[in-house]
C-alpha cells in the first residue's frame, strides 16, 4: 500500500476522479465498488460533475455497494443504500441494472450474499474506494475480522455502534451489518483507502506505523498484491 499525501482534499479528490475516469476509459464496463459515508462524498460530487459535463460515458459501468446496516432499509436516512442512491447513483443517472447493493431489510441474506459473491467472482472488482472507521474498520470488517471472508454478516464493534448513528436523523439501534469481505477487497485491481480531516489523524498514524494485523483492518492492505494506495490530506496526516 503506497501512502500518498495531498496538500488539500480537493487535490486528493481530483486524483481519485482521474483514476476512476482512466479506468472507465480503458474498461467501460468496469465494476466499481464504493463505500458510503462522509469520506467518499466529495469524490462522488466531483464524478457527478464529470458526468454532467459529458466527459466520460458511465452507461456501462457496474456498481457494487460495500456494506449495509442490517435492519435498515433504503427508505431510512443514514442507510448505506440511501446515501449511495442520493449522493451518487441517482445524480449519476445509473440504471438499476447497473447497481448491486445490499438490502438491510432483506428476508434472505444468504441468497443476497451468494449473489454478491458470484458477481465478484465472475466480474472481478476493478476499483474500490474505501473510507476508514475510527477503529480502522474497512467496510464493516471490524477489528479481529477474518481476512479470508467473502461477503458476510458481522456483529458491529462498540466503536461502530457509538460513531455510526451520526448518519441517522432518528434514534437507531445498530447491532449487525453486512459487508464485502477482505478477500474480495484485496482481489480488486485498484484499491484506494481514503482519509481526510483531522478526526482521522490518530487512526491514520496507527495504520501507517502498524504491521499488517487483523486487529487493525486497514493495515491489512499493506499485504495487497494489487495496486493499493492510501490517500490522505494534510489534516489526516497531521500526526505523521
Ligand atoms: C461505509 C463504510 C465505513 C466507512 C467508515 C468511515 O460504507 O464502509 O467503513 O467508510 O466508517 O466513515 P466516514 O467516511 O463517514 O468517516
Amino acid at each position: 500500500m503506497e501512502l500518498k499525501k495531498f496538500d488539500s482534499q480537493d487535490e486528493l479528490v481530483e486524483q481519485i476522479v482521474k483514476i476512476v475516469s482512466d479506468i472507465i476509459s480503458k474498461k467501460p464496463d468496469a465494476l466499481l465498488c464504493f463505500a458510503c459515508g462522509e469520506t467518499p462524498r466529495p469524490v462522488m460530487d466531483k464524478l457527478v460533475e464529470v458526468r454532467r459535463n459529458g466527459e466520460i460515458d458511465f452507461s456501462r459501468v457496474r456498481l457494487l455497494g460495500l456494506d449495509e446496516w442490517i435492519g435498515v432499509g433504503r427508505g431510512t436516512v443514514g442507510s448505506c443504500s440511501q446515501m449511495l442512491y442520493d449522493d451518487f447513483f441517482r445524480p449519476m443517472k445509473f440504471r438499476t441494472d447497473q447497481i448491486n447493493i445490499f438490502d438491510g431489510l432483506s428476508k434472505n441474506l444468504e441468497v443476497d450474499i451468494k449473489n454478491v459473491n458470484q458477481i465478484v467472482e465472475e466480474l472481478g472488482i476493478d476499483f474500490v474506494l474505501l473510507g476508514i472507521g475510527m477503529n480502522g474498520h474497512i467496510g464493516l470488517n471490524e477489528p479481529g475480522f477474518n481476512p479470508d471472508e467473502k461477503a458476510h454478516v458481522v456483529e458491529l464493534s462498540d466503536m461502530t455502534k457509538k460513531v455510526m448513528p451520526k448518519y441517522f436523523d432518528q434514534k437507531i439501534n445498530l447491532q449487525q451489518g453486512i459487508t464485502l469481505g477482505f478477500s474480495q477487497l484485496l482481489s480488486a485491481q485498484k484499491i484506494i483507502l481514503m482519509a481526510t480531516g483531522e478526526r482521522k489523524a490518530k487512526i491514520v498514524k496507527e495504520i501507517v506505523s502498524s504491521e499488517p494485523s487483523n486487529g487493525l483492518p486497514a493495515s491489512m492492505f499493506k499485504q495487497s498484491k494489487h495496486e493499493s494506495f492510501f490517500f490522505i490530506d494534510k489534516a489526516a496526516g497531521a500526526r505523521l
